[in-house]
């Protein structure tokens, strides 16, 4: 593609990445390579004894993680961060996490370059029908008690959209905007959105769980639900306080779905069309 920034060099440097950071924890310490096998990994490995929103960032991954154990392409032009978060919850509601990173990367990707971002369940940042971000989160808990949970979150920023095969159903930034994007702003602003969409996590968690319910783009939609335990197709009925989507199948019968990938079945605008 012919539209590389050669006069910025886009770092993602500890000073650079700190430096105007207007965030209270999240980015007080963070940790820069050049290449990791996994942002996750690494970020893992020193969260016991890492402070609360320590972020650990690469430019290239060579073993990047995705969701069902899946590989993540992760070559240089893209973010590929995790973030160590160590909020005062229970285990059961570490889901959180996942989706106040989603929200995170929605509001900044909407506030820098005015793209509409929808989030197809459980997580995945789609424009339009094409997925521009990842998010994976693992945690270390004891029994009742959260000890970290290591948010990874990968975004196609400036990555030629043609590397990706068609059957990911993927695109980077610059492929949509037909430019490429100043990665450290991005950074930034997810860092400071991701501080925001956390606070009150322990308590209150209404309104960002409102939002990721407004900008599903699952819900309404026919959907293949695949787990670990078989398929099934339905219509995307609800997302439940617990993060898990409720589905409708074709014999009236409802499934709530805590874990596994969603496809789906027919484009909106499709459906829209048909009055769907
Ligand atoms: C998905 O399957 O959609 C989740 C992808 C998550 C990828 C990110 S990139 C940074 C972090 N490190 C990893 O190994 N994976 C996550």
């Amino acid at each position: 593609m012919g539209y590389r920034l050669e006069s910025l060099p886009d770092l993602l440097s500890e000073n650079l990445v700190k430096s105007g950071l207007k965030t209270k924890f999240i980015g007080r310490t963070v940790i820069s390579h050049q290449s990791l096998t996994s942002t996750n990994a690494e970020a893992k490995r020193i969260a016991p004894s890492a402070e609360n929103g320590t972020v650990v960032v690469a430019e290239v991954q060579t073993i990047g993680r995705g969701r069902m154990e899946r590989h993540w392409h992760s070559p240089r032009g893209g973010i590929w961060m995790s973030v160590i978060l160590k909020p005062k919850i229970p285990p059961s509601l570490a889901f959180r996490v996942n989706i106040a990173a989603s929200i995170a990367v929605a509001r900044a990707l909407e506030g820098l370059y005015g793209l509409e971002v929808g989030i197809k369940w459980p997580n995945d940042l789609m424009v339009g029908e094409r997925k521009v971000c990842g998010t994976l989160t693992e945690i270390g808990a004891e029994m009742d008690s959260l000890e970290y949970a290591v948010v990874g979150i990968g975004i196609n920023a400036n990555i030629d959209p043609d590397l990706f095969p068609e059957e990911w159903k993927a695109t980077s930034i610059s492929g949509l905007l037909g430019r490429e994007v100043l990665r450290l702003e991005l950074v930034q602003s997810i860092l400071e959105e991701l501080e925001r969409a956390c606070e009150g996590m322990a308590t209150s968690f209404d309104q960002v769980m409102g939002e990721w319910s407004d900008r599903s783009a699952t819900l309404g939609r026919k959907v293949r639900i695949i787990t670990r335990d078989g398929e099934f197709e339905g219509r995307a009925e609800a997302l439940e306080s617990d993060g898990s989507l409720r589905v409708r199948k074709g014999d009236g019968i409802e499934e709530r779905v805590l874990a596994g990938d969603c496809i789906h079945l027919r484009p909106a605008k499709e459906m829209a069309d048909e009055g769907a």
